[in-house]
């Protein structure tokens, strides 16, 4: 049988500066719609780009004192390296300044002259360069850009002209005819209302600069950025080059583009679509825009977020989970540092990360790791099973429609109710009775399937997390995640699980120092030595049993390295050596101790305390050390000991 095909296309960014938090949001919407469609067995197209040309990229080449293509190489490879490091799948990356773009362009822009929908004309208008749009003296908000509110230029030009206005009463007809073509709703009357005002002509060529496509029938004029960049939806499916690959994908599924794009692609594309005799995309969607901490990002402000910063110190999937779980697709919304770190911590090192890690752990606790295929006959199991069948259901209509983080949030109603599900059955009680055996088993298969069944419906989310609890549960690797095995009862007897490291180590927020004036200071020393001599030692702690303390395996660590973490006036990133194991321990030393003043010294290390991420870095383990009131602190210190030697 034929595959259905699915053809999807973010919009193509401008390289005129590295892609910030927002672009990044946008693509990762595209690359979980495009997964979910790979996984529901269809044939899917997924093109993303760089659009290159026009006056504002021909600008900043000239402010660089570089050639454009040389200004917009290096950018566009910083685009392909986020790309690539947020997991993002793409099928193709078209650039406008390809040879195979330039070809399109000017065929389909051949076609509309020659029918007469292109005509020339002396043209004098405000133009905004930053958003490459004219506007008419009306459309201005204080005299400024309406869209991005910066100055306008005047410009005059003798230029080509596309009859928009002709086509006005066919678009108007279309857009009523196909309530989906234009989502969400918001978007879609505004649209409406923008057409019923009346379409002016658009101006389609330039002569004021030479960054672009020749105009095929006038070589002294480039094609207007606009008319050259929606064009790329062409290209990218091998219009007029590779027919049955054209015929199969056009018309798109699904144009992704923020907002403040709608505009252009619901009314030019479909109107430059309409006089190239093609059909119209099946839908244009508008997404929300990102504030950051509540503010619009810009460079003056300073709060620009950097992706690629972000990949590296929280890695992609925990950045892609945010973005598509905490944001309404159609609606603005806020990324700050503390929600990230506070769903980091909640949702996945607590929620999917304990589940998975609880489930492997007991495996391997009371089966040496192998999973045997026994199944549970009690009202929980019963229960379990219907949820995981109701959830695949109920995340496969939501991403019918769009609604991410609906979907994402009934994958997470399964996990909290497996997890609950452990607590329910008690498998550490029913391990110590030998009748229970079968039990056991059927407990630990039923988490385990429910795991495998999380990890195809979380792939177009998570795609490295997916196949990183596959391994953990001892399967093979799918050659794509699909729909078709997220039904029960897959994982086969006998497979043996591989415990891994944990999925997401916590993050521990290190609160910055406030700086205290000297006065104030001397103040709350003289206060401390007060309380200190009242209080002679603080309360001790509750009683622990010997068989808890020995649960703690302290070792003496030799310290090799030491360089204090940037940006941070507590931490040290320490290289310890534990016997011949060397590690990294972060510790929030680096106010008493300089790295002279560590290198070469025998410490104690908590050596088996689950490891956790400080800014970035991976800390395995702890320093012990030794404070008082007054802010001292001494580490506990074992010369003349090897490393490697046990403390008891
Ligand atoms: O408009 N929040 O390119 P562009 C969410 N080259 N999304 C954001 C965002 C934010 N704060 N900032 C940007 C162009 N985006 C044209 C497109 S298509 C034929 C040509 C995303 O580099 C959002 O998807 O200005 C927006 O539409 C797009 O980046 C604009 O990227």
């Amino acid at each position: 049988m034929k595959k259905p095909s699915f053809y999807i296309t973010t919009p193509i960014y401008y390289p005129s500066d590295n892609l910030h938090i927002g672009h990044a949001y946008c693509t990762s919407i595209a690359d979980a719609i495009a997964r979910y469609h790979r996984a529901a067995g269809e044939d899917v197209f997924f093109l993303t780009g760089s659009d290159e040309h026009g006056q504002k990229i021909q600008r900043k080449a000239e402010q660089k004192g570089v050639t454009p293509i040389a200004y917009v190489d290096a950018i566009v490879a910083n685009f392909k390296l986020l790309w690539e490091k947020l997991g993002i799948s793409n099928d193709d990356f078209l650039r406008t300044s390809e040879e195979r773009h330039a070809k399109v362009v000017q065929t389909i822009m051949q076609k509309i002259y020659d029918q007469g929908d292109i005509y020339k004309k002396n043209y004098e208008g405000l133009y905004c360069v930053p958003c490459e749009s004219y506007w008419l003296e009306r459309q201005l908000v204080d005299g400024k850009c309406p869209d991005c509110k910066r100055p306008v230029e005047r410009m005059a030009e003798e230029s080509y002209f596309f009859k928009l206005s002709k086509y006005q009463d066919r678009l108007l007809k279309h857009i009523e005819e196909h309530p989906d073509f234009i989502q969400p709703v918001s978007r879609r009357n505004e649209m409406i209302n923008f057409i019923k005002q009346g379409l002016e002509d658009l101006c389609i060529t330039r002569t004021t600069f030479d960054w672009g496509i020749k105009v095929p029938f006038d070589s002294k004029h480039v094609v207007y950025v606009w008319f050259d960049a929606l064009i790329n939806y062409l290209t990218g499916i091998e219009y007029g080059v590779n027919d049955e690959k054209f015929n199969k994908f056009w018309p798109a599924n699904l144009h992704l583009v923020g907002k403040e794009i709608v505009r252009f692609h619901s009314i030019i594309w479909s109107i430059m679509l309409m006089a190239a005799d093609l059909p119209l995309p099946k839908q244009v969607y508008g997404h929300g825009w990102l504030v950051v901490e509540g503010d619009k990002m810009s460079k003056s402000k300073g709060n620009v977020v950097e992706p690629l910063a972000l990949i590296d110190e929280f890695g992609a999937d925990a950045i892609r989970y945010f973005l598509l779980r905490e944001i309404n697709l159609g609606s603005d919304g806020n990324f700050s540092r503390d929600a990230l770190i506070n769903r980091i911590n909640a949702d996945l090192a607590n929620d999917l990360g304990n589940l998975l890690h609880r489930t492997i752990s007991m495996v391997e606790k009371y089966h040496d790791g192998i999973l045997h295929k026994v199944s549970g006959e009690h009202e929980v199991d019963a229960a379990l099973i219907t949820l995981v069948a109701q959830t695949v259901e109920n995340y496969k209509k939501a991403m019918s429609k769009m609604e991410i983080n609906t979907a994402i949030k009934d994958v997470w109603a399964l996990i909290s109710r497996a997890n609950k599900y452990i607590d329910e059955t008690g498998p550490w009680l029913l391990a110590k009775d030998p009748a229970q055996t079968n039990r056991l088993q059927a407990v630990l298969y039923n988490l385990a399937e429910t795991l495998r069944i999380i990890a195809i419906l979380i792939e177009p989310f998570m795609p490295h997390t997916a196949p990183k609890i596959y391994s953990q549960l001892g399967l093979a690797l799918p050659e794509h995640f699909a729909h078709k095995d997220a039904v029960w009862g897959r994982v086969p007897e006998g497979t043996q699980t591989q415990k891994g490291e944990p999925l997401f180590p916590r993050i521990e927020i290190i609160e910055e120092e406030v700086v205290v004036p000297e006065l104030k200071k001397q103040e709350v020393a003289k206060e401390a030595k007060s309380v200190n001599a009242k209080v002679k030692t603080e309360e001790i702690k509750a009683e622990v049993a010997i068989e808890d303390f020995a649960k703690l395996d302290l070792r003496v660590a030799t310290i090799v390295t030491a360089e204090r973490v940037p940006k941070t006036d507590k931490l040290m990133k320490i290289m310890v050596r534990i016997g011949m194991e060397e590690r990294i321990i972060v510790s929030g030393i680096a106010q008493h101790y300089t790295a002279e003043e560590l290198v070469g010294r025998n410490v104690i290390v908590i050596a088996n305390l689950a490891p956790i991420k400080l800014r970035g870095i991976e800390s395995k383990g702890m320093l012990l050390a030794a404070s008082d009131n007054e802010g001292n602190l001494v580490l506990a210190d074992a010369p003349n000991i090897a490393s490697g030697s046990r403390v008891k």
